[in-house]
């Protein structure tokens, strides 16, 4: 090998020389660019190199120098940070992945936008427990023991002796409300409840509802029609609503609120049955009887109140037409919303 083979044969050694960890990067000085390192045994070589070519061999050595101060230099740079013998096997520089991100439910969602449409008209939260007693689910509500109405809804019971027991109806938070906020009083009651029913597609054992209370001096029937033409409205973008009469305990005048089937442009369809017309909840005037049960001054105040079903509204909202896939948490079904 003559002193370009040696050279060349270093300029090789260096590039393919592996800096793998921070060790290496001293190590690699060392060897190369060190006091008795390989450079300095190279220029030894000048000894062999005759006169005329040594111009060439200086230009040669000082390539292979730069070369190595190169590798050096960018290979500090790369394990400055980290630490004392870990190794990097991984790109630093690769775009980052990104996990799934989850989503609301379409019962939040749904009842969100409910909130906010009601929210809009001065209504607030009040959000009641949903373990109660007797007093603030039926009785207190117009319904005595005994009375027919309290088979209605078929309770899930939490005491032998019937005085506790999952609400079946946000309205025992109205009652709740009516006990211990001030006068005039304007709420809806986001929350879950619980009947005593058959699964099936229309029917769940829990479920949400929104129930709205509005107590005041001079309310009227008025009041409260506005009030549901003005959540169709907002929600469904369609006010093509009826009052349906109807019967609750604790309301009188009751009635039944049914909005145009959008769906099927009321010719009938399975969500309407093929009536063209929809039911999202009950309403009426609060029996004065409720209001007495919560010391409530019959004489100078009055309200109204409504009660809706959020998976309903949901299922209409989103066209969904099995209220178990709620609860199913299926991601397929999740994924859409
Ligand atoms: N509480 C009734 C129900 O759950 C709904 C309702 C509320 C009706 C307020 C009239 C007034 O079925």
């Amino acid at each position: 090998m003559d002193w370009r083979q040696k050279i060349q044969a270093l300029k090789e050694e260096i590039s393919q020389y592996r800096i793998e960890k921070k060790d290496d990067v001293e190590k690699f000085r060392i060897a190369f660019l060190g006091t008795k390192g390989k450079l300095k045994e190279a220029m030894s070589l000048i000894a062999e190199v005759p006169a005329e070519l040594r111009k060439d061999f200086g230009l040669l050595v000082n390539e292979v120098k730069n070369q190595a101060d190169t590798k050096w230099n960018e290979s500090k740079e790369i394990f400055e940070h980290t630490q004392e013998g870990s190794q990097v096997d991984f790109d630093l520089t690769a775009p980052a992945f990104h996990g799934q991100v989850g989503g609301l439910h379409p019962i939040t969602k749904t009842k969100r936008k409910m909130i906010d449409i009601f929210e809009r008209i001065g209504f607030t939260i009040f959000e009641g427990p949903e373990i109660v007693n007797d007093w603030h689910n039926f009785t207190a509500l117009n319904m005595p023991q005994d009375h027919p109405a309290r088979d209605m809804q078929d309770t899930f019971f939490l005491t032998e002796n019937l005085e506790f027991l999952l609400r079946t109806h946000t309205s025992s938070s109205q009652i709740l409300a009516l006990e211990t906020k001030p006068l005039p009083l304007r709420i809806i009651t986001p929350g879950r409840v619980y009947r005593n029913e058959t699964i099936s597609a229309r029917a769940h054992c829990t479920f949400h509802q929104i129930e709205g209370l509005y107590i005041d001096e001079g309310v009227s029937f008025a009041d409260l029609k506005q009030c549901i033409y003005y959540f169709a409205k907002e929600m469904f973008g369609s006010d093509n609503i009826r009052l349906r009469p109807s019967y609750f305990p604790f309301t009188e005048p009751s009635a039944e609120v049914d909005i145009a089937c959008f769906i099927c442009d009321q010719k009938g369809c399975s969500v309407c049955k093929k009536t063209g017309w929809v039911e999202i909840g009950g309403c009426g005037m609060v029996d004065p009887a409720v209001l007495k049960n919560c010391n409530i001054d019959t004489e100078k105040y009055n309200g109204f109140a409504f009660g809706m079903g959020i998976e309903r509204i949901a299922m209409l909202y989103y066209q969904i037409n099995d209220l178990r896939l709620f609860w199913q948490n299926d991601m397929r079904f999740l994924k859409q919303f």
